[in-house]
């Protein structure tokens, strides 16, 4: 059993992070160090650092400064210190085991072990926090105590476990018609389809361009005719333009966001200039989810939320006095120096700390600063949207998912990775980022597939999809001007509809699984050193998850490998599937391996008394739902497996008979 402890200091903004209120304990906050405005703990030379959400580096975070602070970063190099989330929770484990989530929205310096390598020392802005200490006896009940205090996990409809195809480009519906088009012409399964910003009418959101995707409704009943749901994008700013409703009311009813003089702040993303909404306003976030129904009316069933940390390209401000600047400049013979504050002055509009300083919220009646609640603006966005979905279709499951977020948003909506590149490296952070967005309620999660910005590779895309057929988002998407990345483009055709026919044929194993972590507080995707927490060996393991009770997931992650070392922390099953018609299987002991892997097989493991049940798979989620269910296993003597099974639509979770228990005798 694990005990939590909440302490409050100062006056804290509630965040709605926490579900479950708890009482603050009186007396002395563990590891604050007024004296030095931090907390801090010393940490002996084995103590691991895990969690922080969404962020760079390994499984185990120590060793690096961390700030949280949701950033438009598409630069994923390991020098960064924040991404598009900020979650501030993290597990200590060593020679005491303990968990710690600060609940404060502002920007957080999370120091673990840089500036002293046997030092945490954790600072914030201000000090009005709630902070919370779970002790306990496993990582693992650490982890479901705190999941339990932050409140389930939010659950798409079944659909969004489907295949998802995206592009930053197609830019009509007969470009989405030529994409399904390769898909069902080369037999390579897919259910979904997303539509980024080429589908509205310049960058507007809740618009969609009549001329390019003329009559709309028809467009997506023709789709889902062909199994496919559109999944169409949207942005937090709302372009300025006179006779554009959701521009207009904003500004009617004071819902958007606002300079220190109470004028709306201007900023600029993909429309130009916009303004950015109020999400921390109650009746300005009610006002903008019943925006979706713009889009629910026509037929759609799913979104994603962008650029809601919010990423500013520009204010209109701060262009304003760059300009003038830069007039002076003109004509003038430029030193190095020069040349550089020239660079500094154009690179400096994008996501300026001033800009995001100036602007204010209207929070329960209260003017309130960005700068404090920074990290909330996303998690609104996304709450805006699920909160407005209950109350419009409160009998079906929305898929939603967000680039920004802060824990408590969890419950609201998914969240995708952001924007990775085409890079080996990022199919291992892909890898390592699963088990900390776990731990901070982020379950429905996934990166983009084969890479985001730069041209891929055929073998990338591969190895790419061979992990994230686990992943509950799998979604290949990439950005306008890269390599054409859709699994048809390759040659090798064939290895693409096995591996994500993998996917198809594994789903009553892979929606059970996501269904029982989300409803008992559990992890999907567990580091070795979580699950073996008297195995060292298990510790160093940074490269290998197991995903659900009964599987062992080890990526082959180099270009040109034909196969790689894999630590089995005890006696498995290896299977090998070239698809779901090829399937060998061999049992290994306890110990190291090489395995190969070839590009167009995927290999895992299956753990002693263990069950995954699967179907032969089919071109759509629908189609392999029919499939008559077989089992995998690797019993010696008798093992249960609990298959979740509901319609993927309704929100009776938790009624019984969705579990139905699988037994095998060997
Ligand atoms: C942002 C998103 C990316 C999208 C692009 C255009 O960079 O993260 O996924 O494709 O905007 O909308």
């Amino acid at each position: 059993m694990s005990k939590i402890r909440k302490f409050s200091i100062g006056n804290p903004i509630n965040t709605d992070a926490v579900e479950k209120k708890l009482a603050a304990a009186k007396g002395k906050i563990p590891y604050l160090k007024k004296e030095d405005k931090s907390f801090v703990y010393k940490l002996g030379t084995e103590d691991r650092i895990y969690g922080l959400g969404e962020n760079v580096r390994g499984i185990n975070k120590r060793g690096w400064i961390y700030e949280s602070n949701c950033a438009d970063q598409p630069n994923h190099t390991e020098t960064q210190h924040s991404l598009y989330g900020a979650h501030n929770f993290f597990v200590v484990d060593g020679k005491e085991r303990f968990g710690v989530f600060i609940d404060y929205p502002g920007k957080l310096i999370l120091d673990m072990g840089y500036t002293k390598m046997n030092e945490i020392r954790i600072t914030p802005e201000d000090w009005d926090m709630d902070v919370y200490i779970i002790e306990g006896k496993e990582i693992l009940d650490i982890v479901k105590e705190f999941r339990a205090l932050i409140g389930r996990s939010y659950i798409p409809p079944k659909w969004a476990f489907g295949y998802t195809q995206s592009r930053w480009g197609y830019k009509s519906a007969d470009d989405i018609r030529e994409v399904v088009k390769g898909y069902r012409e080369n037999g390579i399964p897919i259910d979904n389809v997303c539509m980024d910003i080429d589908y509205m009418e310049r960058f507007k959101d809740f618009t969609v361009n009549d001329e390019t995707f003329p009559d709309f409704p028809e467009f997506v009943k023709e789709m889902e005719k062909e199994h496919i749901h559109l999944v169409p994008i949207i942005d937090a700013g709302v372009k300025i333009e006179e006779g554009y409703d959701t521009y207009e009311e904003g500004v009617e009813k004071g819902y958007f966001c606002k300079e220190k003089d109470g004028s709306d702040f201007v900023g600029a993303v993909w429309p130009g200039r916009v303004h950015f909404p109020d999400f921390l306003n109650k009746d300005a976030r009610e006002w903008f989810g019943k925006q979706y129904k713009i889009l629910l009316d026509q037929g759609i069933e799913g979104f994603w939320n962008d650029m809601n940390e919010p990423a500013i390209f520009y204010s209109e401000k701060n262009l304003d006095a760059v300009m003038k600047k830069i007039k002076k400049m003109d004509n003038r013979d430029m030193d190095m120096w020069e040349v550089f504050g020239f660079r500094d002055l154009v690179n400096g509009l994008a996501n300026n700390p001033e800009d995001y300083a100036s602007i204010y919220h209207n929070m329960d009646g209260k003017k309130i600063c960005h700068d404090k609640v920074h990290n909330l603006y996303g998690y609104n966005m996304t709450r805006a949207a699920g909160e407005a979905f209950e109350e419009l279709c409160p009998e079906k499951r929305i898929l939603i998912y967000s680039r920004a977020s802060y824990i408590g948003m969890h419950r609201y909506g998914g969240t995708w990775m952001g924007d990775n590149q085409s890079w080996w490296s990022h199919l291992l952070m892909n890898l390592q980022m699963l088990p900390s967005m776990n731990m901070c309620g982020f379950l429905y999660t996934g990166a983009d597939l084969g890479g985001f910005g730069a041209d891929t590779t055929e073998d990338l895309v591969l190895r790419w999809l061979a992990l994230g057929i686990f992943t509950p988002l799998m979604r290949n998407h990439s950005a306008i001007g890269t390599r054409e990345q859709e699994a048809y483009q390759f040659t090798n055709k064939e290895a693409f509809k096995n591996i994500i026919g993998i996917r198809y044929g594994l789903m009553p194993y892979l929606y059970s699984e996501y269904m029982k972590a989300v409803l008992r507080n559990e992890m999907l995707f567990t580091p070795l050193a979580f699950a073996y927490p008297e195995d060292t060996q298990a510790q160093q393991v940074e490269d290998q998850l197991l995903m659900g009770e009964s599987i062992m997931i080890a990526p082959v992650y180099t270009q040109n490998a034909t196969g790689r070392y894999v630590y089995l922390p005890e006696k498995m099953k290896l299977v090998r599937m070239k698809s779901m018609n090829d399937i060998k299987t061999e049992v290994l002991e306890k110990g190291h391996y090489y395995v190969d892997v070839a590009l167009d097989e995927v290999v895992f493991f299956i753990r002693p008394e263990k069950i995954v049940p699967y179907t032969m798979g089919g071109q759509f989620m629908e189609e392999a739902e029919q499939q008559e269910l077989k089992l995998l296993h690797f019993v010696t003597d008798k093992a249960e497996y609990e298959l979740y099974e509901d319609d993927g639509y309704e929100k009776d979770y938790e009624n019984p008979e969705h579990y139905r228990t699988i037994k095998v005798e060997a």
